[in-house]
């Protein structure tokens, strides 16, 4: 049987620190007979020495390249732009499946190299669930800016951080908190997490609740007969829909002049501003670290001014947290690759769907 080795790559994102191998699950791994390369990454959240003490082998950042050939090549985001041929079985979030704009680039890069690309947004179970994700932490990290915003401002460029400091932080906005602004003691926060069922929507009630506000969660039964009025009464959106079929979208250019509006501050998630299947199509650009926040619209006739947060890459401010839950979702499904080897059913259908990509030249992809 084809059991191959798993071989864990530097990421080449300066910003990304999180693996999708924590040290202790690395241990697992070896423990149930798996062969483990890791590479030096001098940005990583975790070590190098702990991943050795684990029992990995350890290599120089990016020699992934002349790794053999059984190796399966494990990292989360975006490779190197060389070699031209990929020859080994990549495992990360491929951004090639979807038929994004750089799609056609990266599977002509397997094609030339007879490579294949098991994208972690396609590991999914018999149901159709990804069977890890990072969505807790984005909705985690998207109401805490939105709340962080709207109590006292964001200080910009963000910078990743961990737990313990951002919840101290959202406490101390909290009235009588050190940071609380006056009108928190007058009006207590409003805040509307859509999507509220699901992983980010999840991560977000709970930030929220850090926060002292107790969110109105809406999941499809709440927006089958969507109350937009009722939507724009809130200080606070966080919208963490996974959209699957078309519905009327949630805010609208016009809402933006709408009589009472209240809401001042749009945190999409989804950041599905190019998806024909977008619910917020108020805003176009995405915001980054750099620049987290966009100013929509000013305030005019008693109306409060309008702001967007919309970031791709949420999940990579709080790399630990992020790291060890998606790790911990991953390992039973990597666990396969060592017992059963690459044609396990999650396996199978990720390589499945690569390869219809491949031969419709690209088609259905990603967001981590
Ligand atoms: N910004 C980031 O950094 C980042 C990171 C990870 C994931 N995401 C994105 O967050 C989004 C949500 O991911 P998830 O893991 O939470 O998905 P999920 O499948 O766990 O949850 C989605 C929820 O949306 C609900 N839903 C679907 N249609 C709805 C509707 N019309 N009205 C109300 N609720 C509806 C579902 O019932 C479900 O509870 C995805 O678009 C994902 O790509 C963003």
């Amino acid at each position: 049987m084809d059991h191959g080795h798993i071989w864990v790559r530097h990421e080449v994102r300066s910003t990304e620190r999180r693996c999708a191998v924590t040290p202790d699950d690395a241990r697992a791994l070896v423990a149930a007979g798996a062969e483990l390369t890791v590479e030096e990454s001098p940005q990583r959240i975790f070590p190098l020495e702990a991943y050795a003490a684990a029992g990995a082998r350890t290599a120089p950042a990016g020699s992934w390249v002349d790794a053999p050939d059984d190796a399966f090549v494990l990292g989360l985001k975006e490779l190197p732009e060389g070699p031209d041929r990929l020859r080994h079985r990549h495992i990360f979030f491929g951004h090639a499946l979807k038929g994004q704009a750089e799609a056609p680039a990266l599977l002509e890069r397997f094609r030339a190299g007879g490579g294949t690309l098991l994208d972690l947004e396609y590991l999914v179970g018999e149901d159709g669930r990804r069977v890890a994700a990072f969505g807790y932490w984005a909705g985690y990290l998207g109401a805490a800016l939105g709340v962080l915003q709207l109590r006292g401002g964001l200080a910009a460029p963000l910078t990743p951080t961990d737990r313990e400091e951002l919840d101290a932080r959202l406490r101390a906005t909290t009235p009588g908190g050190e940071e609380a602004p006056a009108s928190t003691a007058t009006g207590a926060t409003r805040a509307l997490v859509t999507g509220a069922l699901g992983r980010s929507g999840r991560g977000a009630m709970d930030a929220l609740a850090v926060a002292g506000i107790t969110g109105t969660g809406w999941d499809r039964e709440q927006t089958r007969d969507l109350d937009r009025a009722a939507l724009l009464d809130h200080d606070l959106l966080v919208h963490c829909v996974l959209a699957t079929v078309p519905s009327p979208a949630f805010v609208r250019p016009e809402d933006v002049t709408a009589d009472g509006r209240r809401l001042s501050l749009v945190v999409d998630v989804t950041c599905d501003t190019s998806s024909a299947l977008n619910l917020l199509p108020v805003y176009r650009e995405l915001t980054s670290w750099q620049q987290p926040v966009d100013r929509l619209s000013d305030a005019v006739d008693g109306l409060p001014p309008l702001d967007v947060i919309a970031i791709d890459n949420l999940p990579s401010l709080l790399p630990l947290e992020a790291s060890r839950t998606y790790s911990a979702d991953l390992l039973p499904t990597l666990l396969t690759l060592v017992t059963e080897g690459p044609d396990a059913p999650v396996w199978a259908r990720a390589r499945e769907t690569f390869q219809e990509a491949l031969a419709s030249g690209s088609a259905h992809g990603s967001k981590g």
